[in-house]
Protein backbone atom coordinates (compact mmCIF):
# COMPACT_ATOMS: atom_id res chain seq x y z
CA UNK A 1 0.00 0.00 0.00
CA UNK A 2 1.70 3.28 -1.09
CA UNK A 3 0.33 6.80 0.16
CA UNK A 4 -2.20 8.41 -2.16
CA UNK A 5 -1.72 12.12 -3.55
CA UNK A 6 -2.81 14.60 -1.75
CA UNK A 7 -3.77 17.91 -3.98
CA UNK A 8 -4.30 21.46 -2.02
CA UNK A 9 -4.44 24.48 -3.53
CA UNK A 10 -2.45 26.96 -1.76
CA UNK A 11 1.55 26.92 -1.11
CA UNK A 12 1.20 25.51 2.14
CA UNK A 13 2.54 22.49 3.06
CA UNK A 14 -0.09 19.70 4.66
CA UNK A 15 0.58 18.44 8.14
CA UNK A 16 2.04 14.68 8.75
CA UNK A 17 -1.10 12.38 9.41
CA UNK A 18 0.25 9.59 11.06
CA UNK A 19 -0.87 6.42 10.41
CA UNK A 20 0.07 3.34 7.40
CA UNK A 21 0.69 4.92 4.38
CA UNK A 22 1.00 8.64 5.75
CA UNK A 23 3.04 10.40 3.91
CA UNK A 24 5.33 12.94 4.99
CA UNK A 25 4.64 16.85 4.34
CA UNK A 26 8.48 17.35 3.37
CA UNK A 27 7.60 15.05 0.36
CA UNK A 28 5.94 18.56 -1.22
CA UNK A 29 5.48 17.57 -4.68
CA UNK A 30 2.98 15.45 -3.34
CA UNK A 31 1.66 17.24 -0.40
CA UNK A 32 1.81 20.34 -1.86
CA UNK A 33 2.34 20.46 -5.71
CA UNK A 34 1.54 23.90 -6.94
CA UNK A 35 3.82 25.28 -3.85
CA UNK A 36 7.02 27.27 -4.99
CA UNK A 37 9.06 24.01 -3.83
CA UNK A 38 7.42 21.34 -5.89
CA UNK A 39 7.65 23.60 -8.95
CA UNK A 40 11.35 23.83 -8.31
CA UNK A 41 12.04 20.36 -7.66
CA UNK A 42 10.12 19.89 -11.50
CA UNK A 43 12.29 22.49 -12.94
CA UNK A 44 15.53 20.69 -11.13
CA UNK A 45 14.16 16.94 -12.45
CA UNK A 46 12.98 18.32 -15.91
CA UNK A 47 16.83 19.58 -16.42
CA UNK A 48 18.19 16.44 -15.03
CA UNK A 49 16.20 14.48 -17.19
CA UNK A 50 17.52 16.18 -20.57
CA UNK A 51 21.10 15.63 -19.32
CA UNK A 52 20.38 12.10 -18.68
CA UNK A 53 18.80 11.36 -21.92
CA UNK A 54 21.47 12.95 -23.93
CA UNK A 55 23.85 11.40 -22.12
CA UNK A 56 22.68 8.28 -21.29
CA UNK A 57 22.69 8.37 -17.72
CA UNK A 58 21.09 6.66 -15.36
CA UNK A 59 22.17 6.53 -11.53
CA UNK A 60 22.20 10.07 -10.09
CA UNK A 61 23.54 10.48 -6.27
CA UNK A 62 22.05 12.72 -4.59
CA UNK A 63 25.27 14.13 -2.00
CA UNK A 64 26.44 16.87 0.03
CA UNK A 65 29.16 17.87 2.23
CA UNK A 66 27.53 17.64 5.68
CA UNK A 67 24.90 15.86 7.72
CA UNK A 68 20.97 17.75 7.31
CA UNK A 69 22.00 19.54 4.32
CA UNK A 70 18.83 18.19 2.41
CA UNK A 71 19.71 14.99 0.81
CA UNK A 72 16.97 13.01 1.31
CA UNK A 73 14.43 15.25 1.19
CA UNK A 74 16.04 16.80 -2.29
CA UNK A 75 16.49 12.74 -3.67
CA UNK A 76 12.83 12.23 -2.77
CA UNK A 77 11.28 14.80 -4.51
CA UNK A 78 13.39 14.34 -7.59
CA UNK A 79 12.17 10.51 -7.52
CA UNK A 80 8.65 11.40 -6.98
CA UNK A 81 8.34 13.88 -9.81
CA UNK A 82 10.01 11.60 -12.39
CA UNK A 83 7.78 8.98 -11.38
CA UNK A 84 5.02 11.38 -11.34
CA UNK A 85 5.72 11.95 -14.98
CA UNK A 86 5.24 8.34 -15.44
CA UNK A 87 7.01 7.65 -18.70
CA UNK A 88 10.05 6.16 -16.95
CA UNK A 89 10.65 3.72 -14.72
CA UNK A 90 11.98 5.44 -11.41
CA UNK A 91 13.82 3.81 -8.70
CA UNK A 92 15.03 5.59 -5.04
CA UNK A 93 18.05 3.75 -3.43
CA UNK A 94 18.50 5.32 0.69
CA UNK A 95 21.91 4.54 0.48
CA UNK A 96 22.73 6.65 3.67
CA UNK A 97 22.89 3.79 6.59
CA UNK A 98 23.54 6.64 9.21
CA UNK A 99 20.01 7.66 9.73
CA UNK A 100 16.92 5.83 7.73
CA UNK A 101 14.23 7.86 7.14
CA UNK A 102 12.62 7.33 3.78
CA UNK A 103 9.80 4.30 5.66
CA UNK A 104 8.63 7.08 7.19
CA UNK A 105 8.55 9.57 4.91
CA UNK A 106 6.95 7.75 2.36
CA UNK A 107 4.37 6.43 4.82
CA UNK A 108 6.13 2.64 4.09
CA UNK A 109 5.79 -0.37 6.42
CA UNK A 110 9.25 -1.77 8.06
CA UNK A 111 10.95 -3.69 5.36
CA UNK A 112 13.96 -5.38 4.21
CA UNK A 113 16.62 -2.98 2.92
CA UNK A 114 19.95 -2.58 2.00
CA UNK A 115 21.55 -2.88 5.42
CA UNK A 116 19.87 -6.34 5.53
CA UNK A 117 21.30 -7.57 2.14
CA UNK A 118 23.71 -10.96 2.71
CA UNK A 119 23.79 -11.69 -1.17
CA UNK A 120 21.67 -12.73 -3.77
CA UNK A 121 19.73 -11.82 -6.70
CA UNK A 122 16.31 -13.00 -5.16
CA UNK A 123 17.27 -11.38 -2.15
CA UNK A 124 17.73 -8.00 -3.79
CA UNK A 125 14.40 -8.64 -5.48
CA UNK A 126 12.67 -8.71 -2.12
CA UNK A 127 14.55 -5.15 -1.27
CA UNK A 128 12.67 -3.69 -4.20
CA UNK A 129 9.54 -2.33 -2.61
CA UNK A 130 7.12 -0.40 -5.05
CA UNK A 131 5.23 2.75 -4.11
CA UNK A 132 1.62 2.19 -5.67
CA UNK A 133 1.08 6.24 -6.40
CA UNK A 134 3.16 7.45 -8.25
CA UNK A 135 4.80 4.17 -9.59
CA UNK A 136 7.95 4.51 -7.69
CA UNK A 137 10.35 2.05 -6.58
CA UNK A 138 12.19 1.76 -3.32
CA UNK A 139 15.14 0.37 -1.89
CA UNK A 140 15.40 1.54 1.99
CA UNK A 141 18.27 1.38 4.24
CA UNK A 142 16.54 -1.42 5.79
CA UNK A 143 15.75 -3.09 9.34
CA UNK A 144 19.81 -3.11 10.80
CA UNK A 145 20.37 0.03 9.41
CA UNK A 146 20.46 3.29 11.69
CA UNK A 147 23.28 1.39 14.36
CA UNK A 148 26.52 1.90 14.70
CA UNK A 149 27.56 -0.97 13.97
CA UNK A 150 26.39 -1.52 10.62
CA UNK A 151 28.53 -0.84 7.36
CA UNK A 152 27.72 -0.61 4.18
CA UNK A 153 28.96 -2.96 2.38
CA UNK A 154 29.87 -1.20 -1.33
CA UNK A 155 30.62 -4.62 -3.29
CA UNK A 156 26.68 -5.28 -2.68
CA UNK A 157 25.12 -2.08 -3.20
CA UNK A 158 26.94 -2.00 -6.53
CA UNK A 159 25.55 -5.60 -7.46
CA UNK A 160 22.22 -3.52 -6.35
CA UNK A 161 22.95 -1.29 -8.33
CA UNK A 162 23.79 -2.95 -11.34
CA UNK A 163 20.38 -4.95 -11.27
CA UNK A 164 18.32 -1.72 -10.73
CA UNK A 165 20.24 -0.37 -13.48
CA UNK A 166 18.82 -3.28 -15.74
CA UNK A 167 14.88 -2.85 -14.59
CA UNK A 168 15.31 1.01 -14.39
CA UNK A 169 15.01 4.21 -16.78
CA UNK A 170 16.91 6.83 -14.12
CA UNK A 171 17.68 5.38 -10.37
CA UNK A 172 18.09 8.60 -7.14
CA UNK A 173 20.40 7.43 -4.68
CA UNK A 174 20.59 9.23 -1.17
CA UNK A 175 24.24 8.94 -0.07
CA UNK A 176 25.65 9.91 3.36
CA UNK A 177 27.42 13.62 3.91
CA UNK A 178 30.48 13.33 1.68
CA UNK A 179 32.71 14.77 4.61
CA UNK A 180 31.64 12.37 7.58
CA UNK A 181 31.69 9.12 5.61
CA UNK A 182 33.90 7.42 3.31
CA UNK A 183 30.72 5.78 2.30
CA UNK A 184 29.63 8.42 0.00
CA UNK A 185 32.89 8.58 -1.92
CA UNK A 186 32.40 4.90 -2.62
CA UNK A 187 28.90 4.66 -3.52
CA UNK A 188 29.13 8.52 -5.71
CA UNK A 189 32.12 6.14 -7.40
CA UNK A 190 29.37 3.40 -8.29
CA UNK A 191 26.99 6.32 -10.28
CA UNK A 192 26.46 8.16 -13.56
CA UNK A 193 26.63 11.37 -12.02
CA UNK A 194 25.99 13.56 -8.81
CA UNK A 195 23.44 16.25 -7.97
CA UNK A 196 25.25 18.71 -4.96
CA UNK A 197 23.02 19.52 -2.42
CA UNK A 198 24.05 23.23 -0.24
CA UNK A 199 21.39 24.53 2.19
CA UNK A 200 22.42 28.68 3.93
CA UNK A 201 23.57 29.24 6.96
CA UNK A 202 24.31 25.12 6.88
CA UNK A 203 26.66 24.98 3.92
CA UNK A 204 29.97 26.71 3.95
CA UNK A 205 32.40 27.72 0.63
CA UNK A 206 34.98 25.93 3.04
CA UNK A 207 32.25 22.44 3.17
CA UNK A 208 31.42 22.95 -0.21
CA UNK A 209 35.38 23.41 -1.25
CA UNK A 210 36.10 20.17 0.24
CA UNK A 211 33.25 18.20 -0.85
CA UNK A 212 33.50 19.12 -4.14
CA UNK A 213 37.52 18.13 -3.95
CA UNK A 214 36.87 14.74 -2.27
CA UNK A 215 34.50 14.05 -5.51
CA UNK A 216 36.66 15.07 -7.71
CA UNK A 217 36.16 11.98 -10.67
CA UNK A 218 32.41 12.49 -10.82
CA UNK A 219 30.39 13.82 -12.64
CA UNK A 220 28.97 16.67 -11.01
CA UNK A 221 25.75 17.47 -13.12
CA UNK A 222 24.39 20.36 -10.63
CA UNK A 223 23.88 21.62 -7.15
CA UNK A 224 20.65 22.24 -5.90
CA UNK A 225 20.03 25.20 -3.30
CA UNK A 226 17.93 23.88 -0.68
CA UNK A 227 15.83 25.65 1.20
CA UNK A 228 17.22 28.75 -0.08
CA UNK A 229 14.21 31.04 1.13
CA UNK A 230 14.61 30.13 4.55
CA UNK A 231 11.34 27.86 4.62
CA UNK A 232 10.34 25.04 3.21
CA UNK A 233 9.93 26.46 -0.51
CA UNK A 234 13.18 26.92 -2.40
CA UNK A 235 15.55 23.98 -4.52
CA UNK A 236 17.18 25.61 -7.41
CA UNK A 237 19.66 23.91 -9.86
CA UNK A 238 22.75 25.76 -10.42
CA UNK A 239 26.26 25.03 -12.45
CA UNK A 240 28.26 22.57 -10.46
CA UNK A 241 31.18 24.26 -8.61
CA UNK A 242 33.76 22.50 -11.47
CA UNK A 243 33.46 20.46 -14.22
CA UNK A 244 30.42 18.93 -15.44
N1 LIG B 1 13.82 23.04 2.08
C1 LIG B 1 13.65 22.74 3.37
N2 LIG B 1 12.98 23.57 4.18
C2 LIG B 1 12.80 23.29 5.48
N3 LIG B 1 13.21 22.15 6.07
C3 LIG B 1 13.90 21.29 5.31
C4 LIG B 1 14.17 21.54 3.93
N4 LIG B 1 14.89 20.50 3.44
C5 LIG B 1 15.07 19.66 4.47
N5 LIG B 1 14.47 20.13 5.59
C6 LIG B 1 14.44 19.51 6.92
O1 LIG B 1 15.78 19.47 7.39
C7 LIG B 1 16.06 18.22 7.99
C8 LIG B 1 17.18 17.55 7.19
O2 LIG B 1 16.69 17.28 5.88
P1 LIG B 1 17.04 15.92 5.16
O3 LIG B 1 16.77 14.77 6.04
O4 LIG B 1 16.42 15.95 3.82
O5 LIG B 1 18.61 16.16 5.02
P2 LIG B 1 19.79 15.11 4.91
O6 LIG B 1 20.91 15.86 4.27
O7 LIG B 1 19.31 13.90 4.23
O8 LIG B 1 20.09 14.86 6.45
P3 LIG B 1 20.82 13.63 7.18
O9 LIG B 1 22.27 13.99 7.25
O10 LIG B 1 20.16 13.56 8.52
O11 LIG B 1 20.58 12.38 6.34
C9 LIG B 1 14.77 17.42 7.96
O12 LIG B 1 14.12 17.63 9.18
C10 LIG B 1 13.98 18.06 6.84
O13 LIG B 1 12.59 17.94 7.02
MG1 LIG C 1 19.35 11.94 4.78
Amino acid sequence: MGPEPIVTRDAQFLERIDGPGALARNAVVLTAPRSLAAERYRLVQFRLEQICRRDALKTIAVASALPGEGRTTTAMNLALTAARAGDRRVALVEADLRRPRLERLLGLPEGPGIADLSGGEVEMERCVRRVVRPPLWVVTAGRRAGGAEVELDVARLRALLALLRSRFDVVYVDVPPVLSSADAVAVVAAVDGIVLVARPRRSTFASMEQAASMLSGARVLGCVLNDSLGLLTGAELGRPPRGG
